[in-house]
């Protein structure tokens, strides 16, 4: 299996603007007091809780912003950072998801040419994890499974913003001697690592050193990769070198790095100086909250079995074009359904709430966007329960329905779920082609009475192809409905599994749907 990306370029030229807000509002007016800084979990998230990352919100960072993209048929799901006002990290996390998928798609396309194995999957999402006036961090944990092997691997890339350039692993370090000790300090500890099985020595690889970061101490710390040969190790195998084997060692970057990470101080300073500014968001927006039963609007009174139904599903959001499919719904007057991933329901609370009070339904998405069947029962559960938490603190209630991601489920993740689990019948394919004409043709064409469309709103090509889709959909009799709603005369049952809604047509073929797939 490829190993870690291979892109370890030197110092890079960078363009001019960085952090521009960041020295920008010295003089800005008095503001309140910034709301608490909300740190996240972000590592071992379904592994392992052996170790813990601090993910930061994005929001300390102007411009910074978390894409996500997935191929549904190979199982790819990514999620890397692009900051506006810097397009070098931008360009620096893109040519690394761009070199993971393509090794990937590689060995799966050689190993299985004509069908994808159903244990194919990538699944990579960068996290924030360092922020100051002169150093960002961004830590990449890629899960890869394909039929021969599986595993995490983890990496961070860190960005000097004072030069504009990207430093590497080796940048932190001074000299090449320097570099060496520090090889060598991390291979003596791995020698004496009790969670390693045997004490046959370890030769330490260059590309477990990807991941090098700091605790809060100041003790560098080497996650190796899973699929690193000869670890033996129960999980994710940390190695700790001590802060004070390690300040001899670092640059004057590393130091910096470093003291980033070190210093809470220097994160709230960040946090109250992007506060008084205007445009950026609060942290913790002050959200109107939305005790059960404020927000949903009347329940419009449609039968499914004597109309003619379609509901249209969006994946994977909320994203940025979110807002604008709301606007283009609430226009058309087609309540849908949301399946929302618990990273995006957290970063966009009053789009829950908005999605809501426009008369639509939440579904549950996941947290990481793992293909399921390859979790164990715990870590199913955990998937669902963190998102379901996320969707309750936005909207006051829990996700009624559940689509799994890829659609991949089995009789385990049946049981975990405690909601019906929706499926499609109606695939617009609009990861794959990102075109507006094509969505509208397959969604207004393939759709029968009682159709599930699949769609993803973290797509503009989808967004704009909703007004048409909404009035072509009409134009042939449809109601458009939520997912709840075409199933309203037959039931959802918790666990069970639905593709499409009852059919008006063939009214006694009851549970018409149910488990077409
Ligand atoms: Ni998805």
């Amino acid at each position: 299996m490829p190993h870690a990306f291979a892109r370890k370029s030197p110092l890079i030229l960078w363009g001019i603007v960085s952090l521009l807000l960041l020295t920008s509002c010295a003089s800005a007016p008095k503001a309140p007091s910034p709301p608490p800084l909300v740190q996240e979990e972000a590592a071992s998230e379904t592994g392992s809780d052996q170790h813990h990352f601090n993910s930061l919100p994005l929001i300390l960072m102007p411009g910074l912003e978390a894409v996500v993209r997935s191929d549904e048929h190979r199982h790819i799901f990514t999620k890397h950072l692009e900051v506006s006002s810097n397009p070098e990290i931008t360009e620096a996390q893109r040519a690394l998801v761009a070199a993971k998928i393509s090794a990937f798609t590689t060995s799966v396309d050689t190993e299985a040419r004509t069908v994808v194995s159903p244990r194919a999957e990538l699944n990579i999402r960068s996290h924030l994890v360092a922020i100051s006036e002169n150093v960002m961090g961004i830590r990449i944990e890629s899960f890869e499974s394909t039929d021969t092997a599986s595993g995490t691997n983890y990496q961070t890339q860190w960005f000097d913003l004072k030069h504009h350039a990207e430093g590497t692993t080796r940048d932190l370090f001074d000299t090449d001697a320097s570099w060496v000790t520090f090889k060598k300090l991390v291979t003596r500890e791995l020698n004496n690592d009790p969670q390693r099985h045997t004490r046959s020595p370890l030769l330490l690889e260059k590309a477990w050193l990807d991941s090098v970061t700091f605790d809060l101490r100041g003790n560098a710390l080497v996650q190796l990769d899973d699929d690193a040969p000869s670890t033996e190790a129960r999980g994710p195998l940390m190695v700790s070198v001590k802060a004070e084997e390690v300040t001899d060692l670092l640059s004057d970057f590393g130091a910096s790095v470093r003291s980033t990470l070190t210093s809470p101080r220097t994160l709230s300073r960040l946090h109250s100086r992007l506060s008084t500014t205007a445009k950026v968001p609060q942290l913790n927006p002050a959200a109107p909250q939305a005790p059960e039963g404020t927000v949903a609007p009347k329940r419009r009174s449609i039968n499914c079995s004597t109309q003619k139904c379609v509901a249209l599903t969006f994946d994977d959001g909320p994203g940025p074009k979110t807002a604008k499919l709301l606007d283009h719904l609430k226009a058309g007057n087609a309540p849908s359904t949301f399946f929302v991933t618990g990273p995006n329901a957290k970063l966009r609370p009053q789009i829950l709430q908005r999605i809501v009070s426009e008369g639509h339904q939440i579904g549950n998405h996941t947290w990481n966007h793992r293909s399921l069947p390859s979790l164990s029962l715990a870590q199913i559960r955990r998937e669902i329960d963190r998102t379901d938490t996320v969707i309750t603190e936005a909207v006051g209630s829990s996700a009624a329905l559940l689509r799994p991601p890829y659609g991949a489920r089995n009789s385990a993740v049946d049981r975990a779920a405690k909601a019906p689990v929706i499926l499609w019948d109606v695939d617009t394919l609009d990861w794959k082609h990102r075109n507006t004409a094509k969505v509208v043709k397959a969604a207004v064409q393939q759709s029968t009475p009682g159709s599930i469309v699949l769609m993803h709103d973290i797509h503009s090509s989808t967004v704009d192809a909703i007004p048409a889709v909404i009035s072509g959909l009409k134009a042939k009799g449809y109601t458009l409905v939520t997912v709840g709603e075409l199933m309203g005369q037959t039931g959802l049952l918790p666990g069970e599994t639905y593709s499409s809604g009852p059919h008006p047509v063939t009214k006694t073929a009851h549970k018409a749907g149910k488990d077409r797939r």
